[in-house]
């Protein structure tokens, strides 16, 4: 019997060479393919795919270099309840995430991990968070049994040669483990060890679980690596705001999932600001650190764009409609028979058959859905007809502005500046979303969600408000802060409508962080007055608009109840500026007439 020898490891880096050996002893993979991010690799890889049916081609004359994948249907989306911080205690860990001991999340993931690749290929995948050579960038190594990883994390990551290259021989980086094993819900685990700046995720093939520099390194181990270093790792996209006279004002922005952040980042500004122009510099994830200018600055770790296909349309979005035209791996939308893609809230009537993404027939009588809700595309950012010029920077962009947004039904205004950095933290640390009760009228139940960052804060979220308060000390031009709501309500109704329009309050957040328009203070922050929203040929009326602004008292008490029981859950772990910043709104609100 013959064996061809393995080929050599494109590195002498021994931490590296190391610890690939140890994982493929422990899962004992038949060969160990390593990645180098070419063209030839990217042709190879995707003819094993198609051949092992994992991928499927599209038509190539309608979608060059597009391809499609059906995942297991119980493995859809991110699991929370699988999702595990594995700090050395609880108590860091917080009362917001899923803890498990770091020695027993090693023993227990261990066991499902033994021999898990047998008869299987190993990729080790080198990839680079951040553009190549950004001193905010960060260095991973994905060891996976999945071609279908391999090929999303090329498009997601600065993946391969490059990463190897900017390693050099560091023991510095990411240590990512992934085994799709059975995809079995009962051994599937998504473990997070920040300590040991490693990953271990087994048991599933879904995005968000195993595209491990996405969710799992660039925010929950990011935002753990930037609490120890002094930099922040944010659930926020990025853009650039370009007036006609060519100049640009940068602002990160952070939503909670699957509220529109990517249309948002690629947005469109209507007829009324002919000459603006939006700029994308990433649509999902900030990691920002103050510059030796006292300014915030942030780069997009990301390559690339793993967006909710449902709902992106011609209309909703036309830049990520241009995006995914080519390059694109969709995972879970509808197939039409002539080879090309279909999702609900595409433009256009459905067509009248297609095979749904758990590979049925389908038709437009059909009760269940086409495409999953949570379907997805993994589409190269240089595609990106509106990408910034320095999405490629290493030195990322200055930001002016910080803006949360959430879903809210009542209370939260269209817009609010807040009066300084403390109180923006206070705005971000009690961020809420509601629902979607929306759609029926009714007030949703309010989840809390921080910075849009519950799901994915790396520590105890107590402590991640204090880093968030302490980066002042280093910000000599703090960023204004801001919230925004495009979902409230009056008799039903929406008061805003929304998509390109929220141009008229992203320009206000501009020329306020700019210190060139009027606002009116109210007792929990500045909102614009009558006149400081340009609502130039906009069909909306001006009462609407002024209660999309209004500030409710007796909404503001029931909300900072609410708030209150959120905080309590961190006991002294709270910063106590923020209770201060609540007491003192409460008691502000106390001193007027309800
Ligand atoms: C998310 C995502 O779930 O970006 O937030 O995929
Ligand atoms: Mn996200």
């Amino acid at each position: 019997m013959s064996t061809v020898p393995a080929p050599k490891p494109p590195t002498d880096n021994q931490h590296l060479l190391q610890w690939v050996q140890e994982m493929a002893a422990l899962t004992r993979p038949e060969r160990i393919v390593w990645c180098d991010g070419s063209e030839a690799e990217r042709e190879r890889l995707t003819a094993l795919a198609v051949k092992e049916g994992v991928l499927i081609e599209l038509d190539q004359s309608k979608r060059p270099g597009c391809y499609y994948h059906r995942s297991n249907p119980n493995d859809v989306a991110r699991m929370e309840n699988l999702t595990f911080i594995c700090a050395p205690t609880k108590e860091e860990a917080g009362p917001t995430n899923n803890w498990m001991d770091p020695a027993e999340a090693y023993k227990k993931l261990g066991a499902l991990f033994e021999g898990a690749m047998a008869g299987r290929t190993m990729y080790v995948v080198p990839y680079v968070m951040g553009p190549l050579g950004s001193p905010m960038a960060k260095i991973g190594v994905e060891l996976t049994d999945s071609v279908y990883v391999a090929l999303n994390m090329r498009i997601m990551t600065r993946m391969g040669k490059p990463a190897l290259d900017m390693l050099g021989g560091s023991d510095d980086f990411n240590r990512g483990l992934h085994s799709t094993l059975d995809c079995n819900p009962e051994r599937r685990f998504i473990c997070h060890f920040p300590q040991d700046n490693t990953i271990w995720s087994i048991g599933s093939g879904y995005g968000g679980n195993v595209l491990l520099g996405k969710k799992c390194l660039a925010l929950r181990i990011g935002s753990a690596l930037g609490r120890n270093e002094g930099w922040l790792a944010e659930h926020m996209l990025i853009l650039g705001v370009e007036s006609p006279e060519g100049e640009t004002t940068y602002v990160a922005a952070a939503f909670p999932s699957a509220c529109g952040k990517t249309n948002f980042a690629m947005m469109i500004p209507p007829r009324r600001f002919d000459g603006w122009k939006i700029w994308t510099v990433g649509d999902d994830i900030a990691w920002m650190r103050v510059g030796s200018d006292g300014r915030l600055w942030a780069i997009n770790p990301e390559n690339g764009y793993f967006g909710v296909a449902p709902g992106t349309s011609m209309k909703s979005n036309p830049m990520a409609m241009a995006t995914v035209a080519r390059d694109t791996i969709f995972t879970n939308v509808a197939l039409t028979p002539d080879g090309d893609v279909w999702w609900e809230g595409m433009d256009g009537p459905p067509p009248e058959q297609l095979t749904d993404w758990k590979g049925q027939p389908w038709t437009p009588a059909s009760k269940e859905k086409a495409a999953h809700p949570n379907s997805r595309f993994t589409a190269p950012m240089r595609n990106n007809p509106s990408l910034s010029k320095y999405a490629d920077d290493p030195s990322g962009v200055p930001i002016s502005a910080i803006i949360f947004g959430g879903r809210r039904a009542t209370t939260i205004p269209l817009v609010l500046q807040s009066f300084n950095w403390g109180h923006g933290v206070y705005l971000g640390a009690t961020l809420g979303s509601e629902t979607t009760a929306a759609a029926t009228g009714k007030v949703g139940v309010v989840r809390r969600d921080p910075m849009a960052m519950l799901p994915f804060c790396g520590y105890n979220m107590g402590d991640y408000f204090q880093h968030w308060l302490r980066m002042q000390h280093k910000l000599v031009l703090p960023p204004k802060v801001f919230m925004v709501n495009w979902f409230r309500q009056h008799e039903g109704r929406f008061l805003w409508p929304g998509f390109g329009e929220n141009m008229r309050v992203l320009k206000w957040v501009v020329d306020r962080a700019r210190g060139r328009v009027g606002a009116m203070e109210t007792v929990i922050g500045w909102v614009p007055r009558v006149g400081d929203l340009d609502l130039h040929g906009i069909q909306v009326a001006e009462d609407d608009v002024d209660l999309a602004t209004r500030v409710d008292y007796r909404e503001w008490r029931t909300e900072l109840e609410s708030q209150a029981e959120f905080f309590a859950q961190f006991g002294e772990r709270i910063p106590r500026s923020l209770l201060l910043w609540r007491e003192m709104l409460l008691a502000r609100l106390n001193g007027l007439p309800s």
